[in-house]
């Protein structure tokens, strides 16, 4: 199967794309019920971040008519995810964490069925639902095919002082299940090393074999709490590379496919393609689906081959994203250019949706291109605002991208806002630029200076084999903790 990336709701996905046992590893890290909403951390040039968080994607569950559908449906199969799910409701009631479970369960079923008979599963979750997770996958995969839970030690705590009475919380956790445990699995026994002058009984001398690793893992850490990682790319829930580079090189082998449904920046993709292996990453969001691609491209340049299914690839396609979710068709017209989205905030640059950030003339000075995407109707007013924008910010470029042509007015006010110059390239370029969805469709590109910094809009990421027991401080907030 070709190398893909889905934009999409997983559950539509597997059910319209993905064959019947098809797949020989699953890694998923769903949201975690943890009652937070993720905000995705840009940081700008000048240190700040605040100004440039936006929602990545939403974890909080509510039990709504929807669950209470998504329930029904589940209950009539009257099999064991039908009494797993109303022994649940019996016990939880109708609750967010109830919604929660009702929301997994269908996906956990259709990522049975894709599964090849001698597949793995690993679900990563952590502690606040991994106890009922763990029933509802005995329930999909019997309690027979569950071969390990894996705790995952995810930073390296020192100094912590917090407020809150109660042990540091710093495990997440790993269920590994087998489709069919009677079927001729893949597993690779990982070695660690021996630490440093480890000699054998009977004092033979260093022993070079390693020793088998355990189902703890504490030399692996999490790039999203560590402040200083280079692997660090934003994403709040980014995992590391080292995690799934070791489950993706234990249960699988090179050619095999890996699927991960809930794959945000990527990392698993990343692994995946590192090892040699095929692979399929599906996310919900246009932000996670632009992430990747940049992700990939930075990482392995021409040498990785990958389709995109479910962006827009035409004008009407565009003009439906549009119409069914103006979010998302921000995020994606804003990825068709590079730029990063930056959260609506109140007074000077309202209206703003995106931005790209260049090297001006001078080493270590940066000016920004500001970007309003527009799904509906335009009009020389939105052109005057945003000239207002770019002065206020003293911002380089203004860029207004729409679905509709612009009217002769608002090219006039656009050619009537100037220049900016740029004395390296030795080039003017239009203050105002006006471009159409059907224009960038068709490759035309916003006439700026070239971006020479790596990383200037989003952080790259770098070509670079992921390092293992970076022995690093993480800054966890007491929030975190509680
Ligand atoms: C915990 S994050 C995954 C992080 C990932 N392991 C990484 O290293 O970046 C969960 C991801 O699932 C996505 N997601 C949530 N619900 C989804 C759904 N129904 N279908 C597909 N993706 C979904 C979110 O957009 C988010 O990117």
């Amino acid at each position: 199967m070709e190398n893909t990336l889905y934009y999409g709701d997983n559950l539509d996905i597997l059910k319209r794309y993905i064959p019947d046992e098809s797949v020989d590893l699953v890694y998923l890290d769903p949201p975690f019920k943890s009652d937070q909403n993720y905000n995705i951390l840009f940081k700008e040039q000048n240190g700040s971040r605040a100004a440039s968080q936006i929602r990545a994607f939403e974890d909080t569950w509510i039990w709504t008519q929807e669950s209470e559908e998504i329930y029904a449906d589940l209950v009539t199969r009257g099999d064991k995810v039908a009494d797993c799910l109303k022994a649940f409701r019996t016990f939880l009631g109708t609750c967010d964490m109830l919604a929660y479970l009702v929301m997994m369960a269908p996906r956990l079923v259709e990522l049975r069925r894709v599964m090849k008979p001698t597949a793995s599963i690993y679900l990563h979750c952590d502690p606040t639902a991994s106890h009922y997770l763990k029933m509802l996958m005995d329930a999909i995969f019997g309690g027979h095919n569950f071969r390990r839970e894996v705790i995952w030690r995810s930073g390296w705590v020192s100094g912590f002082k917090s407020a809150a009475k109660n042990w540091i919380r710093n495990h997440d956790v790993i269920l590994y299940y087998l489709r069919d445990s009677r079927e001729t699995f893949t597993f690779h026994i990982p070695f660690k090393p021996h630490p440093p002058g480890y000699k054998r009984r009977g004092g033979e001398g260093e022993n070079p074999a390693g020793v088998p690793i355990d189902d703890v893992w504490i030399d692996i850490y999490s790039p999203a709490i560590m402040s200083f990682s280079r692997e660090k790319l934003g994403y709040p829930t980014q995992k590391p590379l080292a995690l799934l580079e070791r489950i993706i090189k234990a249960s699988s082998n090179e050619g095999d496919l890996v699927l991960d449904p809930f794959c945000g920046c990527g990392t698993t993709v990343i692994a995946a393609q590192k090892l040699n292996r095929s692979w399929i990453g599906i996310d919900i969001t246009h932000l996670a689906i632009n992430l990747m691609k940049y992700r990939l491209i930075d990482t392995f340049g021409d040498q990785v081959k990958f389709k995109i299914i479910g962006e827009p690839a035409s004008l009407p396609d565009a003009r439906a994203l549009a119409q069914s979710d103006p979010y998302q068709f921000q995020f994606w017209a804003l990825g068709l250019i590079g730029a990063r989205p930056v959260e609506q905030k109140k007074g000077a640059d309202r209206g703003i949706d995106g931005k790209i950030v260049f090297q001006a003339d001078k080493p270590g000075e940066f000016k920004e291109v500001l970007i309003q995407v527009k799904a509906g109707h335009t009009s020389v007013a939105h052109v005057r605002d945003l000239r207002g924008v770019v002065e206020n910010e003293n911002a380089a470029i203004g860029v207004l991208i729409s679905m509709k042509n612009p009217t002769k007015p608002m090219r006039t006010v656009a050619a009537s806002a100037g220049f900016y110059e740029s004395k390296i390239w030795g080039k003017k370029y239009p203050k105002i630029q006006l471009l159409t969805i059907e224009e960038l469709l068709n490759g035309k590109k916003i006439e700026m200076p070239p971006i020479r910094q790596a990383g200037a809009t989003f952080k790259r990421a770098i070509r670079h084999k992921a390092e293992q027991g970076e022995q690093l401080e993480i800054s966890l907030s007491e929030e975190e903790n509680k």
